[in-house]
């Protein structure tokens, strides 16, 4: 499609007010995301007047967080992919009584969530309120969470959309089950799979990316181990895999980027044209002839899987999200505003008072 004659001066107004916002040092990176289509109700200076420093309050937060333990960044940035698979990005992923809920994360192991995720969640929810007033969604600290991980470990800046409502709607196991993909599957499936969401190959390839920090569990990859190894698997890194996992189920973890296990970078798909990946999820889009070019050439350029991915993480950041006057903003990310007893209570007491001065 070629571009309207208006259309260029108003990207490029964009991209100004969008460097504005970030400072100049920031500025390049953030035209990232520059091309994607922002979702109607969403926009990237949604708290500018509502909680003006809500983004550095999130940053500086996590950045305290970060320098005591790098891992909790995969743990932030995994919550917004179940988030946003699972009914859209609408923080259901952080309801006690959704499947994947802080609560019962523990009866699905294979999606074993961090509990400090969750924890890192409330701590900003307060931190936010205590400025701002309860103004900003649990579905967008998690969006900013997880830009914010990828970020501080060494990963791409962009601008995140905001303005998400959180979700009254629960996430049954079924729901959650059947919209995240299982590690076993093969490249076909994925394929399948997130074309329904609106995600194409190199959506699927960029957005895998997001293995090159954080840990996964026997359970996950063993698949590849037991009862025969798979062929696609580098001998010696199946050896290291089955001390580490002896049995099929050994409660052990390992880390998914042998190369740089905390760094966002591009070695996940060194990894995967060495035969180093962990899942088959990942190794078989090296297999697939359709994926297997878009891995070698992030393999070869970070910048442009960095590219990609910010372009795929805006995509993925707006599947169905809930704006305007639909859903609500939660006071607690865990519990919907109707469920929450401090809330009914406060309720009760303002109607006793005004009963009172009746
Ligand atoms: C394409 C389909 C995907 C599959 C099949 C998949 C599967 C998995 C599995 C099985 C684990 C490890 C769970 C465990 O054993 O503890 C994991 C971890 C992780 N995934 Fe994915 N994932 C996918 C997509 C994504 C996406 C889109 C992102 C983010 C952009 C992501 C980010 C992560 C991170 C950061 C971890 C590490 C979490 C931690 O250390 O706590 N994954 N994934
Ligand atoms: C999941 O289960 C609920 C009831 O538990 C049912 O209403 C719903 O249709 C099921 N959804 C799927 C996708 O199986
Ligand atoms: C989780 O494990 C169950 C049972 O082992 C399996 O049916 C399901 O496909 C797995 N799901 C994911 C997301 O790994
Ligand atoms: C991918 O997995 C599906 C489901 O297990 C299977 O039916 C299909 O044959 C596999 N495709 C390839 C190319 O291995
Ligand atoms: C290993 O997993 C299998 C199948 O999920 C289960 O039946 C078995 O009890 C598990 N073994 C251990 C030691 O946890
Ligand atoms: C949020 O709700 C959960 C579940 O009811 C509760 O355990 C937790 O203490 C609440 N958090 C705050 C900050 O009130």
């Amino acid at each position: 499609m070629a571009a309207t004659p208006s259309a260029i001066p108003l990207a490029l107004a964009a991209l100004f007010l969008l460097c504005f916002h970030l400072g100049v040092s920031e500025c390049k990176d953030a035209a990232y995301g520059g091309h994607t289509h922002l979702a109607h109700g969403l926009s990237l200076s949604f708290y500018e007047s509502t909680c003006p420093d809500a983004q550095s309050l999130v940053r500086e937060h996590l950045r305290k967080i970060f320098l005591d333990d790098i891992g909790q960044a995969a743990g932030l940035l995994r919550l917004h992919f179940h988030d946003c698979f699972v009914q859209g990005c609408d923080a259901s992923v952080l309801l006690h009584g959704s499947a994947s809920g802080p609560s019962e994360q523990q009866d699905i192991p294979n999606l074993t969530l961090r509990a400090r995720a969750f924890q890192i969640i409330d701590e900003l929810r307060e931190i936010l309120d205590r400025h701002c007033g309860n103004v900003v969604s649990c579905a967008d600290i998690v969006a900013m969470s997880a830009r914010d991980s990828v970020y501080l470990s060494g990963g791409p800046e962009y601008a995140v959309p905001l303005g998400r409502r959180d979700g009254l709607t629960f996430a049954s196991p079924n729901v959650t089950l059947a919209n995240l993909p299982a590690p076993t599957s093969n490249a076909s499936v994925l394929l399948t799979f997130l074309a329904t969401k609106g995600l194409d190959a190199t959506d699927l390839v960029a957005l895998s990316g997001g293995h090159t920090i954080g840990r996964g569990h026997c359970a996950s990859f063993t698949n590849r181990l037991y009862p025969t190894q798979d062929p696609t698997m580098d001998e010696t890194f199946a050896e290291s895999l089955t001390e580490i996992c002896p049995t099929a189920n050994t409660s052990a973890t390992t880390m998914l980027d042998i190369r740089t296990p905390d760094e966002f970078d591009n070695k996940y798909y060194v990894n995967l044209v060495n035969r180093e990946g962990l899942f088959t999820s990942d190794q078989d889009l090296y297999t697939d002839s359709r994926t297997r070019e878009i891995v070698t050439s992030f393999a070869s350029d970070r910048t442009l899987f960095f590219e990609k991915f910010v372009h795929a993480m805006l995509k993925m950041g707006q599947l169905n999200v809930l704006t305007g006057t639909k859903g609500e903003i939660r006071a607690n990310c865990s519990v919907r505003n109707s469920d929450n007893v401090h809330l009914i209570s406060l309720a009760e007491e303002d109607l006793e008072s005004r009963a009172e001065l009746r």
